[in-house]
């Protein structure tokens, strides 16, 4: 499979407009995907469990324009009102996916979208926005193309949501998915996300996610910045090597229903994450002195009560508490009595594994 697969020779139909609304979720990362190459290529491979309440809404209206003209013709509309300042983000999207796309430059384009969760929450929308943004353009070759298959559809959907934002590629299909190359997993792509395909342990069905929000602000470095520095990166190597280690580690993990080893990989591949951040030059630090104050109580808590929660983070300050779901009376009291205040506001998202993006 190469990127050519992904260019349509011609289409079958002709359609002069129409609408289409997919629902995607946010994934969080268990290995972390930190470091790029050329095209949104991940240094290593990865694997996230989808979301279900952190969701982003995408409604596409399209309408044949009479002339193609040389610009990409769209409104941008968040939460319902226009957004300018999120056209120049979507237009580099809309140039990566051109070649794949290329009846793009003949429609005008209304897109509309919404977050299920709060604003600046410090949550990233890119995965979920540009995996919604993805499928309803997928929707729309369909139109032109109706005998497409279902997995080329699900498949190119994570190829061009790759394009707009690596971990996006991993917000379509499924609860588990990997990305990027891996020798033990089957059918793993650098090109896009896949479900993950083997055996899951039933203590990993209906996994919690309780997302804390201890930094709603803007982040001081962004992702892309970041994973540009793993570029001559004093432990680049080690690092990406590790990555394939603890996703084959993880695959055992999985079967067995092994929590603790769970535990083991999932907070090593977070506090790993921001080592990374910690030993590029420039360095930076992205936790907060409340998400260590939260890392300490879980690990207090964890000790204490031998419930097998962790913690795992993303690029920032918020911090992920995942558990089971039937220790989640306790874990939920144990949040609400002893980490809700080292969050802005208090505030917290209850969120858990999710089964992929869904068509309104
Ligand atoms: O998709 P990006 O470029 O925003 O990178 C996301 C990187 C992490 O969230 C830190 C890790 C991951 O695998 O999702």
């Amino acid at each position: 499979m190469t990127e050519k697969n992904f260019i349509p020779s011609s289409y079958s139909s002709i359609i002069k407009e129409g609408n289409v609304t997919w629902q995607a979720p946010s994934n969080i990362a268990l290995v972390k995907y930190w470091g790029k190459k050329e095209h949104q290529i991940p240094a290593n491979p990865s694997v996230s469990l989808t979301l279900s309440n952190c969701a982003t809404t995408t409604t596409l209206n399209y309408t044949k324009k009479n002339v193609e003209t040389a610009d990409f013709s769209f409104e941008l509309w968040f939460e319902g009102q226009p957004k300018e300042s999120f056209k120049p983000k979507i237009v580099k999207f809309f140039e990566r996916i051109l070649a794949y796309m290329p009846f793009l430059k003949a429609y005008h384009l209304k897109i509309e979208t919404s977050n299920s969760f709060p604003h600046s929450s410090g949550i990233a929308s890119s995965a979920s926005g540009m995996s919604a943004l993805a499928l309803c353009l997928m929707s729309m070759e369909k139109e032109l193309n109706p005998e497409m298959t279902d997995d080329y559809f699900y498949q190119k959907a994570s190829f061009l949501a790759r394009l707009g934002s690596g971990s996006a590629c991993r917000s379509v299909k499924g609860s588990i998915v990997a990305w990027g190359n891996h020798q033990n997993t089957k059918g793993s792509s650098d090109l896009f996300g896949i479900e993950y395909p083997y055996t899951v342990h039933k203590k990993f069905k209906n996994y919690q996610d309780t997302i804390l929000l201890v930094d709603k602000g803007q982040k001081q470095v962004s992702s892309t910045v970041g994973h540009d520095l793993m570029h001559n990166h004093a432990y680049a190597a080690a690092r990406f090597k590790q990555a394939h280690e603890n996703l084959s580690r993880l695959q055992d993990i999985f079967q067995e229903g092994n929590l603790e080893g769970f535990i083991e990989v999932v907070e090593s591949e977070a506090l790993t994450l921001h080592a990374m951040m910690m030993t590029s030059l420039p360095y930076f630090i992205l936790m907060k002195p409340n998400t260590l104050q939260i890392i300490n109580k879980i690990w207090e808590f964890r000790k204490a009560t031998q419930i097998p929660i962790c913690f795992t983070l993303d690029a920032g300050a918020n911090v992920h508490v995942l558990y089971p779901e039937e220790v989640k009376a306790e874990v939920l009291q144990f949040i609400k009595s002893e980490l809700v205040e080292f969050c802005e506001n208090n505030q917290y998202i209850c969120d858990k594994i999710g089964s992929g993006a869904k068509k309104i």
